[in-house]
């Protein structure tokens, strides 16, 4: 590593702090460090679990399938990826896109931390069971705290199902299409408490869905 990432300021000094990383074994087989995407100065974050398979080769987050599902949940409230920031819990590939172990989630969430920490958002939108767990600190399952708003901190926080579970159990595929839409007016109900705080109104404004964004288009998953 280069530099000591605890100093970093910005989400470039951090990735060039840690992208050599070997604290776990996953740097021995990872093909690149995926930090994250996205506005560094975003209000919203999305938390998945690990990259996978097109995400190492790539060094980006989410863009496999569940990626371009998340594009498409993204866009059906009037969101581009571009507006938000995408990070992991794990940074690199567990082999085989196996869950990542406990001693690899203790050893990687510090990275996370500070990612946060940089980006400081408002809202954080944890993708399945890892995020919600890891980042709310409790040990109550997704199918129980999905769609809902909770505060921790100062910070908001919205549990969701994450897009690969739903593209492979369809049931959950229309929870997780409502789930954004209750996201959207969380957002609208945040950014209300917000000004009345007397805070001033965070980027980016919440856009209508283009057409092609509807998401009825969403059963071509
Ligand atoms: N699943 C995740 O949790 N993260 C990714 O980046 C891709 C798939």
């Amino acid at each position: 590593m280069s530099g000591d990432w605890r100093e970093a300021a910005t989400i470039g000094e951090l990735y060039e702090a840690i992208k050599d990383c070997r604290r776990c074994s996953l740097g021995q087989t990872r093909n690149n460090l995926v930090l994250g995407t996205g506005d560094e100065h975003a209000d919203i974050m999305f938390v998945g679990e690990a990259p996978g398979f097109h995400e190492d080769r790539q060094g980006i987050p989410f863009v496999g399938p569940a990626g371009q599902f998340l594009d498409q949940l993204l866009a059906s409230i009037g969101l581009r990826r571009s507006q938000v920031y995408i990070a992991n819990t794990l940074k690199c590939r567990p082999p085989d896109n196996r869950d990542p172990s406990p001693e690899e989630l203790e050893t990687c969430t510090p990275y996370l931390f500070k990612q946060i920490e940089i980006i400081a958002p408002r809202i954080i939108c944890t993708l399945g069971n890892h995020a919600t767990k890891t980042l709310l600190k409790t040990s109550t399952g997704i199918t129980q705290l999905h769609g809902k708003l909770l505060h921790r901190d100062g910070l908001a926080y919205v549990p969701l199902f994450h897009p690969a579970a739903a593209l492979h159990k369809p049931p959950l595929k229309s929870v997780l299409i409502e789930d954004f839409q209750r996201l959207r007016e969380h957002l609208e109900a945040e950014r209300a408490r917000w000004r009345r705080e007397g805070e001033p109104e965070p980027e980016p404004a919440l856009e209508s869905p283009a057409e092609s964004d509807e998401p009825e288009q969403m059963g071509l998953f």
